[in-house]
């Protein structure tokens, strides 16, 4: 087998030994299978190309201590992409059939899962398309899901170090009644440039504020936005802001430290009074957020090098739920 150097894995594809992939045709979903192919072989006419019939979802599975694998909140990624589905019309995957073939998937390529104390995880990609011809704009009558996996490292290179922000106030990511809400491919397309443009300037990641006021804060890159003060944990509730697993763990574990959960508007105008601010996702984990710059008024917030102690206890009380290495009071995770 080659060598993986584990500790120092950035994020990004790695050809693992296998994927396991199902079609829903003829009205009904058929068995999954394995296979070693990388390629899909589809007709150019595939509505999955042309009008969007697309989406995704990414989740981990972490090797413990005890040498078990333990994958984080399955069965709501198998939710957010049923959801996601029928908000863009596919062929929702059965939960069961979702939850199955990420198991599988995860087994079939155990032994690309890192060891415990590297850092490292294995992230998991489920990915749903419209394989059937459509040229008129409609919903396909065929659709494939593939589920496969990668080990990785750090979203940011920066790990759970902070990272720096620029507002963006030229893009929208996503409108109130649009697609922001769910893991549709088109969401990222829409946050290209901005991130292209924001990594130009030096920033790895870019804040969107609400396509309407522009007074809001949305969320943060392909991750949600925190803020902590004052013995609260407040995070935005908007339209347009994909309801993040992580971050719907995290405000359960503040809860539980005894942190007040403030899941409201957040204007972009309170920055200035938070104690700690950060972003969060399966991908980013907790990435703390060192400072955050706005173009407009030419304002730099800024919160310091080293993460917050809020941020480091919410950080490793997830991260302990997820390798095993802390008890699971909320029933998280599934063992292999
Ligand atoms: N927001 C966006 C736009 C994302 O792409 C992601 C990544 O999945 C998140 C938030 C975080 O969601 P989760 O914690 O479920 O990974
Ligand atoms: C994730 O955190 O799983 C994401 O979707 C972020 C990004 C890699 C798209």
């Amino acid at each position: 087998m080659e060598t993986i150097d584990w500790k120092n894995l950035g994020f990004g594809y790695m050809k693992t030994d296998y994927n396991i992939r199902a079609y829903f045709r003829n009205g009904k979903w058929e068995e999954p299978t394995l296979t070693q192919d990388e390629t899909i072989t589809m007709s150019m006419a595939a509505a999955g190309l042309h009008y969007g019939q697309e989406c995704f979802e990414g989740l981990k599975a972490f090797r413990g201590k005890d040498g078990k694998v333990r994958i984080f909140r399955v069965d709501e990624n198998a939710r957010r992409m049923i959801r996601t589905a029928e908000y863009t019309c596919m062929a929702p995957p059965p939960l069961e059939l979702f939850v199955e073939m990420v198991k599988e998937a995860v087994r079939k390529n155990e032994r690309f899962v890192p060891p415990y104390g590297t850092g490292a995880s294995l992230y998991i990609r489920p990915l749903l398309f419209g394989t059937g011809i459509q040229i008129g704009v409609k919903p396909a009558d065929e659709y494939l899901l593939i589920v496969f996996v990668m080990p990785v490292g750090p979203y940011y290179k920066e790990g759970f170090k902070p990272i720096r922000v620029i507002v963006d106030r030229k893009h929208d990511r996503a409108a109130p009644r649009g697609t922001g809400h769910v893991k549709v491919g088109g969401n990222y397309a829409a946050s290209l440039l901005s991130g292209e443009k924001g990594k130009y300037k030096g920033y790895p990641s870019v804040l969107y504020l609400d396509a309407c006021e522009k007074k809001y804060i949305d969320e943060c890159g392909a991750a949600n936005f925190f803020a902590i003060r004052a013995g609260s944990y407040i995070t935005p509730d908007s339209p347009s802001v994909l309801p993040s697993i992580t971050n719907m763990s995290l405000r359960q574990l503040a809860q539980d430290m005894g942190l007040k959960v403030e899941n409201r508007k957040v204007p972009l105008d309170e920055v200035p009074t938070f104690e700690e601010v950060g972003c969060c996702g399966t991908a980013a984990v907790i990435s703390p957020i060192g400072s955050i710059y706005d173009p407009e008024t030419e304002e730099t917030y800024t919160f310091g090098d080293e993460p917050g102690p809020w941020s480091v206890k919410l950080y490793e009380a997830l991260r302990g739920i997820q390798s095993g290495d802390l008890p699971d009071p909320h029933g998280w995770v599934t063992v292999l």
